[in-house]
Protein backbone atom coordinates (compact mmCIF):
# COMPACT_ATOMS: atom_id res chain seq x y z
CA UNK A 1 0.00 0.00 0.00
CA UNK A 2 1.08 3.78 -0.88
CA UNK A 3 1.02 6.29 1.00
CA UNK A 4 -0.65 9.53 0.37
CA UNK A 5 0.59 13.18 1.24
CA UNK A 6 -1.77 15.64 0.62
CA UNK A 7 -0.60 19.00 -0.68
CA UNK A 8 -1.44 21.69 1.99
CA UNK A 9 -0.97 24.30 -1.37
CA UNK A 10 -4.21 22.84 -2.36
CA UNK A 11 -6.41 23.45 0.93
CA UNK A 12 -8.18 26.36 1.98
CA UNK A 13 -5.57 29.11 3.09
CA UNK A 14 -8.10 30.92 5.26
CA UNK A 15 -8.74 28.16 7.66
CA UNK A 16 -5.42 25.70 7.24
CA UNK A 17 -5.56 23.95 10.62
CA UNK A 18 -9.33 22.47 9.72
CA UNK A 19 -8.31 21.27 6.40
CA UNK A 20 -5.34 19.87 7.96
CA UNK A 21 -7.43 17.77 11.10
CA UNK A 22 -9.59 16.64 8.39
CA UNK A 23 -7.35 14.60 6.14
CA UNK A 24 -5.90 13.27 9.05
CA UNK A 25 -9.21 12.24 10.70
CA UNK A 26 -9.82 11.26 7.14
CA UNK A 27 -6.60 8.30 7.13
CA UNK A 28 -3.77 10.53 5.74
CA UNK A 29 -0.58 9.69 7.64
CA UNK A 30 1.64 12.53 5.52
CA UNK A 31 1.16 16.30 5.16
CA UNK A 32 3.00 17.73 2.33
CA UNK A 33 4.14 21.36 2.92
CA UNK A 34 5.12 22.89 -0.61
CA UNK A 35 7.16 26.34 0.30
CA UNK A 36 8.04 28.53 -2.67
CA UNK A 37 10.41 31.71 -2.52
CA UNK A 38 9.24 33.00 -6.41
CA UNK A 39 13.20 32.51 -7.86
CA UNK A 40 13.45 28.95 -7.92
CA UNK A 41 9.65 29.04 -8.92
CA UNK A 42 7.88 31.18 -10.31
CA UNK A 43 5.16 31.40 -7.39
CA UNK A 44 5.36 32.42 -3.60
CA UNK A 45 3.69 30.34 -0.93
CA UNK A 46 4.36 29.99 2.99
CA UNK A 47 7.48 29.58 5.26
CA UNK A 48 8.60 27.87 8.00
CA UNK A 49 6.01 30.36 10.68
CA UNK A 50 3.09 28.99 8.72
CA UNK A 51 4.76 24.92 9.29
CA UNK A 52 5.66 26.05 13.13
CA UNK A 53 1.87 26.84 13.87
CA UNK A 54 0.22 23.83 11.63
CA UNK A 55 2.32 21.43 13.45
CA UNK A 56 0.86 22.75 16.56
CA UNK A 57 -2.83 21.31 15.35
CA UNK A 58 -1.04 18.00 13.69
CA UNK A 59 0.60 14.62 14.78
CA UNK A 60 0.72 13.94 10.92
CA UNK A 61 4.37 13.59 9.45
CA UNK A 62 5.09 17.14 8.17
CA UNK A 63 7.44 16.07 4.53
CA UNK A 64 8.41 19.69 4.11
CA UNK A 65 9.58 20.42 0.03
CA UNK A 66 11.86 23.01 0.08
CA UNK A 67 11.58 24.52 -3.92
CA UNK A 68 13.83 27.67 -3.08
CA UNK A 69 16.94 29.27 -3.55
CA UNK A 70 19.96 29.03 -1.35
CA UNK A 71 17.87 26.50 1.40
CA UNK A 72 21.00 26.30 3.85
CA UNK A 73 19.92 29.29 4.76
CA UNK A 74 16.05 28.45 5.90
CA UNK A 75 16.97 25.45 6.72
CA UNK A 76 17.39 26.02 10.66
CA UNK A 77 13.97 27.75 10.53
CA UNK A 78 12.13 24.28 9.05
CA UNK A 79 13.60 22.06 11.55
CA UNK A 80 12.81 24.42 14.12
CA UNK A 81 8.94 24.69 13.04
CA UNK A 82 8.94 20.89 13.34
CA UNK A 83 9.60 19.04 10.11
CA UNK A 84 10.02 15.83 9.68
CA UNK A 85 11.73 15.27 6.78
CA UNK A 86 13.18 18.31 4.27
CA UNK A 87 13.78 17.57 0.93
CA UNK A 88 15.38 20.12 -1.36
CA UNK A 89 15.84 20.26 -5.34
CA UNK A 90 18.92 18.63 -6.36
CA UNK A 91 18.96 21.67 -8.93
CA UNK A 92 18.98 24.59 -6.08
CA UNK A 93 22.37 22.87 -4.31
CA UNK A 94 25.12 24.11 -5.61
CA UNK A 95 27.21 21.57 -2.68
CA UNK A 96 24.40 18.93 -2.24
CA UNK A 97 26.11 16.97 -0.17
CA UNK A 98 26.56 19.35 2.53
CA UNK A 99 22.99 20.29 2.68
CA UNK A 100 22.02 16.84 3.01
CA UNK A 101 24.35 16.43 6.18
CA UNK A 102 22.85 19.77 7.69
CA UNK A 103 19.31 18.06 7.88
CA UNK A 104 20.89 14.94 8.57
CA UNK A 105 22.83 16.17 11.76
CA UNK A 106 19.67 17.50 13.19
CA UNK A 107 18.37 14.38 13.19
CA UNK A 108 15.47 15.18 10.72
CA UNK A 109 14.54 13.18 7.60
CA UNK A 110 15.94 13.88 4.00
CA UNK A 111 14.75 13.74 0.56
CA UNK A 112 16.06 15.28 -2.39
CA UNK A 113 13.69 16.44 -5.39
CA UNK A 114 14.22 16.13 -9.22
CA UNK A 115 13.16 18.07 -11.59
CA UNK A 116 11.65 16.58 -14.68
CA UNK A 117 14.88 16.99 -16.99
CA UNK A 118 17.23 16.01 -14.05
CA UNK A 119 18.21 12.66 -14.19
CA UNK A 120 18.98 10.10 -11.02
CA UNK A 121 22.60 10.01 -11.82
CA UNK A 122 22.88 13.01 -10.40
CA UNK A 123 22.28 11.19 -7.14
CA UNK A 124 24.82 8.57 -7.35
CA UNK A 125 27.39 9.62 -4.63
CA UNK A 126 25.13 10.97 -1.91
CA UNK A 127 22.02 8.33 -2.48
CA UNK A 128 23.57 6.30 0.35
CA UNK A 129 22.53 9.35 2.70
CA UNK A 130 18.66 9.89 1.69
CA UNK A 131 15.83 8.62 3.27
CA UNK A 132 13.59 9.70 0.13
CA UNK A 133 13.98 10.69 -3.51
CA UNK A 134 11.20 12.70 -4.92
CA UNK A 135 10.29 12.82 -8.63
CA UNK A 136 8.97 15.64 -9.66
CA UNK A 137 6.08 14.73 -12.26
CA UNK A 138 5.27 18.46 -13.39
CA UNK A 139 7.65 21.37 -13.37
CA UNK A 140 6.97 22.57 -9.96
CA UNK A 141 5.63 26.10 -9.18
CA UNK A 142 1.66 25.02 -9.54
CA UNK A 143 -0.55 22.83 -8.07
CA UNK A 144 -2.97 21.15 -10.66
CA UNK A 145 -0.48 20.32 -13.25
CA UNK A 146 -1.36 17.25 -16.05
CA UNK A 147 1.02 14.40 -14.44
CA UNK A 148 3.89 13.82 -16.88
CA UNK A 149 4.26 10.29 -17.80
CA UNK A 150 7.57 9.62 -19.01
CA UNK A 151 8.64 10.39 -15.49
CA UNK A 152 7.85 6.32 -15.28
CA UNK A 153 11.06 5.57 -16.33
CA UNK A 154 12.93 7.43 -14.28
CA UNK A 155 10.96 5.98 -11.07
CA UNK A 156 11.93 2.45 -12.56
CA UNK A 157 15.17 3.05 -12.80
CA UNK A 158 15.24 4.61 -9.37
CA UNK A 159 13.42 1.42 -8.19
CA UNK A 160 15.96 -1.21 -9.59
CA UNK A 161 18.74 0.83 -8.48
CA UNK A 162 16.98 0.68 -5.18
CA UNK A 163 15.92 -3.25 -5.81
CA UNK A 164 19.58 -3.95 -6.40
CA UNK A 165 21.92 -2.08 -3.99
CA UNK A 166 21.74 -1.52 -0.15
CA UNK A 167 19.97 1.30 -0.43
CA UNK A 168 17.02 1.77 0.95
CA UNK A 169 15.45 5.46 0.57
CA UNK A 170 11.97 6.28 -0.58
CA UNK A 171 10.61 6.84 -3.63
CA UNK A 172 8.02 9.93 -3.45
CA UNK A 173 6.22 11.30 -6.45
CA UNK A 174 4.84 14.94 -6.74
CA UNK A 175 2.75 16.85 -9.31
CA UNK A 176 -1.04 15.46 -11.05
CA UNK A 177 -0.90 11.93 -8.55
CA UNK A 178 -4.74 10.90 -8.29
CA UNK A 179 -7.13 7.66 -8.31
CA UNK A 180 -6.03 7.23 -11.82
CA UNK A 181 -2.57 6.81 -11.99
CA UNK A 182 -1.97 5.92 -8.13
CA UNK A 183 -1.83 2.18 -8.63
CA UNK A 184 0.78 1.92 -11.63
CA UNK A 185 2.73 4.19 -9.44
CA UNK A 186 2.62 1.39 -6.83
CA UNK A 187 3.51 -0.84 -9.00
CA UNK A 188 6.39 1.00 -10.61
CA UNK A 189 7.66 1.22 -7.14
CA UNK A 190 5.99 4.40 -5.70
CA UNK A 191 5.48 4.68 -2.20
CA UNK A 192 4.18 7.73 -1.16
CA UNK A 193 1.66 10.12 -3.40
CA UNK A 194 1.55 13.74 -2.56
CA UNK A 195 -2.24 14.67 -3.88
CA UNK A 196 -2.96 18.27 -3.44
CA UNK A 197 -6.10 18.62 -6.12
CA UNK A 198 -6.84 15.08 -5.64
CA UNK A 199 -7.31 15.00 -2.42
CA UNK A 200 -8.49 18.68 -1.05
CA UNK A 201 -10.28 19.38 -4.56
CA UNK A 202 -12.09 16.38 -4.21
CA UNK A 203 -15.98 15.86 -2.79
CA UNK A 204 -15.50 13.18 -1.12
CA UNK A 205 -11.97 13.41 0.48
CA UNK A 206 -11.97 10.29 2.84
CA UNK A 207 -12.73 8.07 -0.59
CA UNK A 208 -10.39 9.94 -2.54
CA UNK A 209 -7.07 9.20 0.16
CA UNK A 210 -8.97 6.06 0.37
CA UNK A 211 -8.59 5.15 -3.04
CA UNK A 212 -4.69 6.23 -3.91
CA UNK A 213 -4.13 4.63 -0.56
CA UNK A 214 -5.52 1.35 -2.50
CA UNK A 215 -7.42 0.66 0.57
C1 LIG B 1 4.12 21.51 -7.34
C2 LIG B 1 3.99 21.17 -5.88
C3 LIG B 1 3.02 20.08 -5.61
C4 LIG B 1 1.60 20.42 -5.80
C5 LIG B 1 0.89 19.16 -6.23
O1 LIG B 1 5.06 22.51 -7.47
O2 LIG B 1 5.24 20.76 -5.40
O3 LIG B 1 3.19 19.53 -4.31
O4 LIG B 1 1.00 20.94 -4.65
O5 LIG B 1 -0.38 19.52 -6.57
P1 LIG B 1 -1.33 18.61 -7.45
O6 LIG B 1 -1.47 17.31 -6.72
O7 LIG B 1 -2.56 19.38 -7.53
O8 LIG B 1 -0.63 18.40 -8.78
ZN1 LIG C 1 5.64 19.52 -3.51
Amino acid sequence: MVKVAPSVLAADFSKLAEEIIEVENLGAEWLHLDIMDGHFVPNISFGADVVKSLRKHSGLFFDVHLMIENPDQYIPNFIDAGADLITVHAEACRHLDRTIDLIKEAGVKVGVALNPHTPPEVLEFVIHKLDLVLVMTVNPGFGGQKFNSVMFEKIKDLNEWREFSEFEFLIEIDGGGNLENARALEAAGVDVIVAGTAVFGAEDRGAAIAAIKGD
